[in-house]
């Protein structure tokens, strides 16, 4: 071995032997991706590359490559020009926050990152490893889709990709970030995992404006077409966004963290640092007294869990509804919840999709599901009946009663219909009910129940009108309250607002050994 050299360069400390002076000259080939041009367009664009990303995810110097050198075998289109070691993609393992993941990034600065069969290789081979070791998979996708010049290898290596996601999906979280271009084929993995984040200035579409344009005639930005506003607000295919590359890295870090390894573990417990007893006493006052005043949901889980805990999925898709990650005395919990503050909570098809999936979510990784109900029940209307509201809200009720996992309500004002029945009762395994004070649990509104009840009566009153308010006044007391339900064992306790946390703590404690089997099968057939 030569001695160091005098200024002391870490590199001098190479063994110099042709063999490692190949190897070393390979692997510097391979952290040059597409090269220095290609580097640079990519920054101008306000994107990182791949190798950048994966030093802003990963725990300092815990990243283990895997791959680095490979490279394609193919000469059609050109392309033998254009042989770069990794082909476009950056795969193997690191740690987060010292927990194991593996990893995969596109490299866009080779051939726009495009998908070929060596980069399907690479992926699968982390994908097995992830799945038999039992640690996340996250995958940074910034592709053009399949490798045109690769023809039906292309086509073939995604489907060798898709069915290790199906294969993996409940087992181990894979999470997808999008940060850039996602075309084609390259849409339907991220599609297949649990999560999707997409940084700004990102696009998901399975075909892209030039192809609209030449098809439909229809001229669209591809912001416009698959932008994060798109996936964030109308198709719910995104659950977070981000400003940037970084912010949406971090994103991640913090998804993580509500996150099991694997569907055998628990998620992980984070020491506690806010009060498990604290009682908040504005949660006694944020239900309005008017009962067509509205409230916003969100100031009730911001009183009741851990500090600053709260990360809201999917904030502006059915806006109706809430879902989020939470901490209780530092142990993770998944949160659904209506929102009175967007049609007046009612469940839409939008919003049921929303909540069954990430329902079945939390099953999946042993995360307790903690539901808020203020429902005036289904939307009702020719728009959703047509849609098929039936079968979507449906799976709300699938998704609750295939869940084993740890199940409480709190009913804070009305819970009408099938929203009680799917989300408060106790009957679809909710394991502890509570109610506040304020809470309304009927079959319906008083209106739209005195309507039905008493159309005849009410068309032959003297004042038709004075008897409807008579009526409606009369179904009110009796139905406005939860002490019916208590009385009849559906509640399990009517608590004050502000005994909300502490009583959680001590339910979640009580029901982390909880044990539910349900029949064997090979699979349900949930709704769709
Ligand atoms: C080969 C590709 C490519 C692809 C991009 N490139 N996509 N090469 N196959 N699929 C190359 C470009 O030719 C270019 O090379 C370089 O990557 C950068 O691309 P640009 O177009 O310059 O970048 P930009 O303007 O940012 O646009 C990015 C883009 C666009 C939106 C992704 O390239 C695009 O529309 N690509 C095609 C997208 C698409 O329709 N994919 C679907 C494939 S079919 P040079 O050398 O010129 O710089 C598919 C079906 C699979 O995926 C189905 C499985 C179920």
């Amino acid at each position: 071995m030569p001695a160091p050299h005098a200024d002391g360069d870490p590199m001098d400390d190479k063994p110099d032997s042709a063999p490692l002076r190949q190897l070393h000259e390979m692997r510097e080939r391979s952290l040059q991706g597409g090269g220095p041009e290609r580097i640079e367009q990519q920054h101008a664009r306000g994107r990182l590359t791949a190798r950048e990303r994966l030093a802003l995810l990963l725990d300092a110097g815990s990243f283990q490559e895997l791959g680095a050198l490979a490279t394609h075998n193919v000469s059609d289109f050109g392309l033998e020009q254009q042989r770069y070691p990794g082909d476009g993609i950056v795969t193997g393992f690191g740690k987060i926050s010292g927990r194991r993941v593996a990893v995969f990034a596109h490299d866009f600065t080779v051939l726009g990152g495009s998908f070929s069969e060596v980069q399907s290789r690479k992926i699968c081979r982390i994908q097995d490893l992830a799945l038999e070791s039992g640690i996340p998979l996250i995958g940074l996708n910034d592709s053009g889709g399949a490798r045109i010049q690769e023809g039906v290898r292309s086509l073939a290596a995604y489907g060798e990709v898709f069915v290790r996601n199906v294969m993996a999906s409940g087992v181990i979280p894979q999470i997808s970030l999008i940060l850039g271009p996602c075309a084609g084929g390259a849409v339907y993995s991220p599609a297949l995992t649990d999560f999707v984040v997409m940084a700004g200035g990102s696009t998901m579409f399975l075909t892209g404006p030039e192809v609209v344009r030449s098809v439909t005639g229809e001229q669209i930005s591809a912001q416009d077409l698959g932008g994060a506003a798109v996936h964030m607000g109308r198709s719910g295919v995104a659950h977070l966004s981000a400003a940037d590359d970084a912010s949406a890295l971090e994103l991640v870090k913090q998804l993580l963290g509500y996150l099991p390894q694997n569907n055998s573990e628990d998620p992980p417990p984070i020491t506690p640092y806010d009060p498990a007893e604290r009682m908040d006493a504005a949660l006694d006052c944020i239900v309005p007294e008017t009962e067509s005043q509205a409230y916003d949901m969100r100031d009730v889980l911001g009183h009741v869990f851990d500090r600053a805990s709260v990360l809201e999925l999917q904030p502006d898709y059915a806006p109706n509804a809430l879902v989020a990650f939470a901490r209780l005395d530092g142990f993770p919990v998944g949160v659904v919840a209506n929102q009175p503050a967007h049609l007046a909570g009612a469940l839409d098809i939008d919003a049921s999709d929303k909540i069954a999936r990430f329902i079945r979510c939390c099953d999946a990784y042993n995360i307790p599901v903690v539901s808020f109900v203020d429902c005036p029940g289904f939307l009702p209307g020719s728009e959703q009946e047509s849609r098929g509201v039936i079968r979507h809200g449906a799976k709300i009720i699938y998704a609750y009663c295939e869940a084993t996992v740890p199940k409480i309500s709190i009913v804070t004002r009305r819970a009408m219909g099938g929203a009680y029945v799917a989300m408060g009762s106790k009957q679809m395994r909710t394991d502890l009910a509570f109610a506040w004070p304020t809470a309304q649990i009927a079959v319906m509104g008083a209106e739209p129940a005195v309507h039905v009840l008493y159309r005849k009566e009410v068309r032959e009153a003297p004042d038709p009108e004075a008897r409807v308010a008579e009526l409606m006044s009369a179904y009110r007391e009796k139905f406005f309250n939860p002490y019916r339900a208590a009385d009849l064992g559906q509640v399990d306790e009517v608590i004050e607002p502000r005994e909300t946390r502490p009583r959680l703590i001590r339910a979640l404690e009580l029901l982390r050994t909880k044990v539910q089997q349900s029949p064997p099968k090979k699979h349900g057939l949930p709704p769709n």
